[in-house]
C-alpha cells in the first residue's frame, strides 16, 4: 500500500472510484427516463456529443487542478493558479455541492433499497398494475418510510467514508464495481431475449430528429454533465488522490467510456423489457423503474416465477450499488473540506456532514408528501435541490474552471500537469486547451442562459 493515506493505491484504483462516482442512478434510472421522455435515440445521440466534445474536457480540467493541488480542492486551485489566495473560494463549491446533492440522491437512493428489500422478500408477486401504481405513491409520500430507507444509504456511505480513501473509498470501489458490471450484463442478456425486444431495441437506437428542440438539447447537456459528475467540484476532490502517474487525458476517456457504456446497458435493460408487454409507455417519466419495471418483472416471465423474482432483485441489487458509490464521493466533497481546511478527524467530519445530510435529506423526501405545498420559487424541496445543482452549480461551476484553467493558469503548468512533465504523450491536448478556453465556456454560457431564461418565462407565466 502507497505509504501516504491519501492517495488510491494504484491507477485501477483511481479509475474504479471514479467510475464509481459517474455510474450512478444517473444511468440505470435518470438516463432511460430522460431518453424515453426525450424521444430515445436522437437525444442519445447529441447526449453522447455532449459527453465528447463538454463532458470529458471538464472532467480532464478538474483532474487536473485536483492532482496538481494533492491537497484539497482549496489548495489545489490556490497552487495552481501560481499562489493567488483569492482562488480558495473555489473550494467552497464542492463542499456546498456535497451537501445539497447528496440529500436528495439518497432519498431516491433509499427508495432503491426499499425496492431491493421488497425484491428479496418476494414482495411484488400477484399484485396488479394498479397496486404497484398505489403502493409507489404511497411509499415515497409516506412521512416515515423512505426517511427510514435515506437513512440507512446515509449511514452506510458514512460508514465507507469514515474508513477513509484507501481502506473505504478505493476498496469499495473495488469491490462494487466489477459486481455491478457482471450485474449489468446478466441483465442485458435476459432482457434481450424477452419477446419484442427489437422494439425496444429500435426505440433506444433509432433516431428520431423530429424530437429535437432546445429542450431536448438542455436536458441532453444536463445529463451527460450529471452522469459524469461534472462541474461541482467532485472529481476533483478524488483527484487529489491520484497518483503522479496516472495520466489524466486517458483516464477520463476510460471513466466516460465506462460511464456511457453503463447508460447504454442500462437502456438495453430497460426499454425492450418495457416493449416486452403490450401498452406499456417508454415515456412513463420518473416511475419508470419504480412501477413500470416491477410490473413487467411480474408478468413477462409466465410460469417462471423465479426468474421474475431473480430478475428483479438482481436489478435492484444494481440499483443500490450504483447509487452507493456515487454517494460515497458526494459525502467525500464536503468531508475532506472539513477535513483538511477544518482540522476535523474524517470520522467526525463524515458524522457530522451525514447528520446534516439526513435533516436536509428528510426535508426533500416529504416534499412528495405532507410538505408537498411548501414551496420555493415555485419548487418543493427535492426538485429545488436537483435544480440547483443539475441546472446552476454543475453548468457554472463547469463553467468557472474552464476558464481559470484556460486563462488564469500558466500554460506550462497545464502541459506539464497533462503530460506528466513530458514523460508520456498527449496527442489530444490541443484540440483540449481550444475546447476548455473557447468552445466550453461560451457554449455553456449560451445554453445556460437560454435555460435560465425559460425557466423565469414558466415561472412567471403560471402566475
Ligand atoms: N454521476 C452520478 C450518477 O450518474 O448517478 C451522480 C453524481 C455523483 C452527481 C457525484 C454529482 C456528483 F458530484
Amino acid at each position: 500500500m502507497n505509504k501516504n493515506k491519501n492517495v488510491f493505491t494504484s491507477k485501477v484504483g483511481a479509475i474504479l472510484a471514479t467510475a464509481g462516482s459517474a455510474v450512478g442512478l444517473g444511468n440505470v434510472w435518470r438516463f432511460p427516463t430522460e431518453a424515453g421522455t426525450n424521444g430515445g435515440g436522437a437525444f442519445i445521440l447529441i447526449y453522447v456529443l455532449f459527453m465528447l466534445l463538454l463532458g470529458v474536457p471538464i472532467m480532464v480540467t478538474e483532474f487536473a487542478i485536483g492532482r496538481h493541488g494533492g491537497k484539497d480542492v482549496s489548495h489545489a486551485f490556490v497552487k495552481m493558479s501560481g499562489g493567488k489566495k483569492g482562488w480558495r473560494w473555489m473550494g467552497l463549491i464542492p463542499m456546498v455541492s456535497g451537501f445539497l446533492v447528496l440529500s436528495y440522491y439518497a432519498v431516491v437512493a433509499g427508495w432503491t433499497l426499499y425496492y431491493a428489500y421488497e425484491a428479496l422478500i418476494d414482495g411484488f408477486s400477484g399484485k396488479s398494475p394498479e397496486d404497484f401504481t398505489n403502493d409507489f405513491g404511497a411509499f415515497s409520500s409516506d412521512p416515515i418510510q423512505p426517511v427510514l430507507w435515506m437513512g440507512i444509504i446515509i449511514v452506510l456511505t458514512c460508514g465507507i467514508v469514515a474508513l477513509g480513501v484507501q481502506k473505504g473509498i478505493e476498496r469499495g470501489a473495488k469491490i462494487m464495481m466489477p459486481m455491478l458490471f457482471v450485474f449489468i450484463l446478466v441483465l442485458v442478456g435476459c432482457s434481450l431475449t424477452l419477446p419484442n425486444a427489437s422494439k425496444g431495441l429500435t426505440f433506444l437506437f433509432q433516431p428520431d430528429f423530429s424530437k429535437v428542440n432546445s429542450s431536448v438539447i438542455l436536458s441532453a447537456m444536463g445529463q451527460a454533465f450529471f452522469s459524469l459528475s461534472v462541474g461541482l467540484g467532485c472529481l476533483c476532490t478524488y483527484a487529489c488522490y491520484f497518483r503522479k502517474d496516472v495520466d489524466l487525458m486517458k483516464d477520463g476517456l476510460h471513466v466516460a467510456s465506462i460511464d456511457t457504456l453503463a447508460a447504454l446497458f442500462s437502456g438495453l435493460i430497460i426499454f425492450p423489457a418495457v416493449y416486452s408487454i403490450p401498452g406499456l409507455q417508454p415515456d412513463a417519466g420518473p416511475s419508470l423503474v419504480f412501477v413500470t419495471l416491477p410490473n413487467v418483472f411480474q408478468h413477462e416471465f409466465g410460469d417462471m416465477t423465479w426468474l421474475a423474482y431473480l430478475f428483479s432483485l438482481i436489478f435492484y441489487l444494481l440499483l443500490v450499488m450504483a447509487a452507493l458509490t456515487s454517494s460515497i464521493s458526494m459525502l467525500e466533497m464536503s468531508t475532506a473540506y472539513f477535513n483538511k481546511n477544518l482540522h476535523l478527524s474524517r470520522p467526525l467530519a463524515t458524522v457530522i456532514v451525514s447528520v446534516v445530510c439526513l435533516v436536509l435529506g428528510t426535508f426533500c423526501s416529504l416534499s412528495f408528501g405532507d410538505w408537498k405545498d411548501v414551496q420555493i420559487f415555485g419548487m418543493g424541496f427535492f426538485d429545488l435541490f436537483d435544480f440547483l445543482v443539475a441546472k446552476l452549480i454543475m453548468p457554472i461551476g463547469g463553467m468557472l474552471m474552464c476558464i481559470f484553467l484556460g486563462w488564469v493558469v500558466n500554460e506550462k503548468v497545464l502541459r506539464d500537469e497533462l503530460t506528466n512533465h513530458g514523460t508520456i504523450k498527449s496527442p489530444l491536448y490541443p484540440a483540449f486547451r481550444f475546447i476548455i478556453r473557447y468552445f466550453a465556456p461560451i457554449c455553456i454560457f449560451l445554453i445556460f442562459v437560454n435555460e435560465l431564461y425559460l425557466y423565469f418565462i414558466n415561472l412567471f407565466g403560471a402566475y
